[in-house]
């Protein structure tokens, strides 16, 4: 689908393009390489579903310049009160491994609240990682005010949602290779 196409589908704007997301994975990658050039292995753990996309491409740099890595997908869902989450977490799929002793790092897509985030790194160390560090290529402005730490951060968006790049609204969007703001029109639509 062309860029044009995806506009006539209900996108108002571009917010990140396919260059610039994939400039800073590359950059992202690079850093955690270079912290972890002593690192036996480590063990990435992507949220499903929208950290997907930068998932597999995080991984495939990392592979180049770092240690080798293995892939894990935890899926959860924040029980929503209207488009906010509220902080309550249910699992829906869990670790396939233990990660005692492992060096760990959560891939996610955007951190929005941090509500999210806050929980599953609590429950990381539950299971006794070595340490759990966080890369997020996007951040929204309200995380700035919850207390999670977010070592790597790709960049910080204004506070609209957004779709592509492993986002949805309502399953929609995933496979657009950036990230974009809907139109209002676009929630309207079944
Ligand atoms: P919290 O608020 O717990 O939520 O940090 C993070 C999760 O909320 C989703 N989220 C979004 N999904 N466009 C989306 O498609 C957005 O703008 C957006 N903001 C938050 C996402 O699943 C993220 O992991
Ligand atoms: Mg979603």
């Amino acid at each position: 689908m062309s860029d044009a196409t995806w506009h006539s589908a209900g996108i108002d704007r571009v917010i990140l393009t396919e260059e610039q997301i994939r400039e800073k994975t590359e950059e992202l990658a690079k850093l955690v390489a270079a912290d972890y050039a002593d690192a036996e292995s480590l063990l990435l753990v992507g949220v499903l579903k929208g950290a997907v996309m930068f998932m597999a491409d995080f991984a495939r740099v990392l592979g180049r310049y770092g240690p080798p890595v293995e892939l894990e997908f935890m899926a959860v869902s924040s029980y929503v009160q209207g488009t906010t989450s509220s902080g309550v977490v249910r699992i829906l799929k869990d670790l396939d491994r233990e990660i005692a002793g492992r060096d760990v790092l959560v891939i996610e897509d955007i951190v929005d609240s941090g509500l999210t985030l806050s929980w599953l790194l609590k429950y990381l160390k539950t299971r006794s990682a070595a340490s759990v560090d966080v890369v997020a290529l996007m951040r929204k402005p309200a995380a700035i005010k919850v207390q999670v730490p977010v070592k790597y951060v790709g960049f910080d968006l204004p506070n609209d949602f957004v779709v592509g790049y492993g986002l949805d609204y309502r399953e929609r969007y995933r496979e657009m290779p950036f990230v974009g703001v809907l139109k209002p029109s676009a929630y309207n639509t079944p």
